[in-house]
């Protein structure tokens, strides 16, 4: 059966799998979009497709993804509240960081995405997710971690990328900090219950 892509996002995505705009297309099996829920409150951005996510078309299914995926189930905030993305959509040769110029080509597409899903809360994971979102080309992810940006009606949180904690394990308590602070600000805009611990 062909897919359907009569919805305007399902035409998005069309877009997204057809975009030449830059010469990661040459390289992808596919181009990865998105996962979680359409319109979602936290929009959590990474940097790009790493190999698993070029096979199996869906962002952070990797060794990353599980433990994003640990974070969020560990912090009960449920997959109709979050949607996730990346700088670019194409995967990267040799997983490396993607280029100015690759990142402002996808932005266009990024725009688009973030129309469609209205997030108020955004988790940017890793230094490029920080840099090319915010324009901060020279900011230090170690710098700017943990700390919120009140930005027009968003609430921006830079943190560590997992892929990092995965090869600097000391740090992993800073990670597990940052998405405790999400929650809080989650809560504290409603658009989630407070965590109760069922006693005995
Ligand atoms: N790392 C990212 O930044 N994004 C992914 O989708 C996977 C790994």
């Amino acid at each position: 059966m062909s897919p359907d892509f009569s919805s305007p996002w399902q035409e998005f995505c069309r877009s997204c799998m057809e975009c030449k705009a830059c010469s990661l297309y040459k390289e992808r099996k596919q181009a990865v979009i998105w996962r979680g829920s359409v319109k979602a409150p936290l929009l959590i951005l990474g940097e790009g497709p790493g190999a698993q996510e070029d096979l199996q078309g869906k962002p952070f299914v990797g060794r990353s993804g599980m433990m994003l995926d640990d974070l969020l189930e560990a912090l009960q905030i449920p997959e109709e509240k979050f949607h996730i993305a990346n700088v670019v959509k194409c995967r990267p040769p040799g997983n490396r960081a993607p280029s100015v110029e690759e990142a402002r080509a996808c932005r266009p597409l990024l725009n688009k995405q973030f129309q469609f899903v209205q997030p108020q809360v955004i988790m940017l994971m890793g230094a490029s997710a920080y840099k090319f979102f915010t324009g901060d080309l020279d900011g230090k992810i170690s710098q700017v971690r943990g700390q919120w940006i009140h930005k027009g009606s968003y609430w921006i949180l830079p943190t560590f990328h997992p892929a990092y904690i995965l090869r600097n394990n000391t740090q992993k308590d800073k990670l597990w900090d940052d998405f405790k602070m999400l929650r809080s600000k989650m809560e504290e805009l409603d658009f989630i219950e407070p965590i109760t611990t069922v006693g005995i």
